[in-house]
């Protein structure tokens, strides 16, 4: 079995006996089964970056990690990746900032980390490269002569040719994914806006089974819906249960029942079209009123991407709105937090929710979804309310699927889910949870890993 190559754009080192995230459990797995290393960016952004990789091992896993230039940091980071490519794959062509310089940027920092990986690289080592701030790292490795195989894997959404058309420089976009063995894609709507824009953009030859020949070369893309570990999740709704917070939050709802939000303040979340859609409710329903709290924690994200300062600020105005309207001096409808909790403690908020609340404009998966549904309580399970234009609506079908547009729809969900009798609540749940167990992280990893290793190499 060839060593494992890991490459992400951020690369934490965790401490000693820390407990590692969902991705990185599941990789770690395959790392120490195959032995290897993560390679990737350690959030530092630095005057020089001409010192060889810093190499550190934590708990058998063995980490390889670089800090960006500033203008790489600007250009290539905050630029190239979360203002062109992040709003575009996630169809919103009027938010994407191009600039030629963000388009350089990218190009360079990417022949800087591979330079840098190649440092670390053995022959005949396996590459795995995750997401689109990657996606010519492999044509560069490609290039410095590197034979192995190699897989990508996106996880965030594809976007539809004509969208995708928008971006100067498809076409070399495109072309750079002939680099990989295997390309993975978080849905079949995701693969198959993938290979429409490989067959028309740049006529490479596309088969029915997802196999594309570039010319010389071949590539073969599929979808590997990403996932998360249940059990996991389950033990840290379960031990954060005394925690001092979490009782803290139970005893301030009064019986009342607990409508939650956890995302990442990002305008892909839809989180101005999910309040006003709470604010549909109050408005429409009045028992609602006085009678339901709905927490919204928007974790800080990409702050100094101006887009992102501009969403938090018409989320505070909604939210003085809201609240302004209807708050009472016992009773506040929306509690919005615009901080982290630790994930244990987030596990157990979504455990003590009647309803979640994942209602994005566009996700490629959404793991706070399957997050919802595995930390539930069996004997007294809460519903989900998803937006159908997520990865996991594909696969938690059991739960209520709305359009994240549509205010009625979203404000009738939750009075559903309110609503919903204890058998209903339990039978959906138990569908979902079905379908996470039998396609958990490990699963994932393995499949990817499995195909990738089927295809014939270069
Ligand atoms: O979902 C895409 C993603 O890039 C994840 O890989 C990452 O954890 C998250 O968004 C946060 O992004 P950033 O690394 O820009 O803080």
């Amino acid at each position: 079995m060839s060593r494992l190559v890991v490459v992400s754009n951020r690369c934490t080192v965790p401490r000693q006996g820390s407990a590692p995230g969902g991705l990185a459990v599941a990789l770690n797995a395959a790392l120490r089964q195959q032995g290897g290393v993560w390679f990737g960016w350690d959030g530092s952004v630095a005057e020089s970056t001409r010192r060889v990789p810093q190499q550190d091992e934590v708990d058998g896993i063995h980490y390889a990690t670089v800090p960006l230039a500033r203008r790489d940091y600007d250009e290539y980071y905050k630029g190239y990746a979360n203002r062109v490519l992040w709003p575009l794959f996630h169809y919103r062509i009027d938010a994407m900032q191009f600039s030629n310089a963000f388009r350089e940027g990218y190009r360079r920092t990417n022949a800087y980390l591979a330079r840098k990986l190649l440092q670390v690289l053995e022959s005949g080592d396996t590459v795995w490269v995750h997401d689109y701030h990657l996606v010519p790292l492999g044509q560069e490795l490609r290039a410095a002569g590197i034979k192995g195989r190699m897989g990508f894997f996106l996880h965030i959404p594809f976007p539809p040719y004509d969208v995708l058309r928008a971006l100067p420089g498809h076409v070399h976009l495109l072309w750079s994914f002939a680099a990989y063995d295997l390309i993975g894609f978080q849905t079949v709507n995701d693969r198959d806006n993938f290979l429409d824009c490989v067959r028309r953009g740049t006529g490479a030859e596309v088969g029915e089974d997802g196999r594309i020949r570039w010319g010389r070369d071949s590539s073969r893309a599929a979808a590997f819906p990403i996932s998360l570990d249940p059990a996991d999740v389950q033990e840290m709704a379960r031990s954060a249960r005394d925690g001092r917070t979490v009782r803290r939050l139970e005893q301030s709802l009064h019986g009342r029942p607990l409508v939650i939000g956890i995302d990442r303040l990002d305008y892909s979340k839809g989180l101005p079209e999910r309040f006003l859609a709470y604010e549909h409710l109050l408005d429409s329903y009045p028992e609602t009123v006085g009678n339901v709290v709905y927490l919204q924690v928007a974790q800080p994200s990409r702050e100094d991407v101006p887009e992102y300062n501009t969403l938090r600020l018409r989320l505070e105005a909604l939210v003085g709105e809201i609240n302004g309207r209807y708050a009472e001096f016992d009773w506040v409808p929306l509690r919005y937090l615009n901080k982290s909790y630790a994930r244990p403690t987030v596990m157990k908020f979504l455990a003590l929710a009647r309803v979640g609340l994942v209602t994005p404009l566009r996700d490629g998966m959404n793991l706070v979804a399957k997050e919802y549904i595995a930390a539930q309580n069996p004997d007294d399970p809460g519903v989900l309310v998803l937006s159908e234009l997520t990865g996991a609506a594909h696969e938690l079908g059991s739960q209520l699927l709305v359009n994240p547009h549509d205010r009625d729809a979203v404000a009738d969900a939750i009075l559903t889910a309110l609503r919903m009798p204890l058998d209903e609540r339990k039978r959906r749940w138990r569908e979902a949870l079905d379908v996470i167990e039998r396609n958990d992280i490990f699963h994932w990893a393995d499949c990817f890993l499995s195909a990738l290793d089927a295809t014939s190499g270069r």
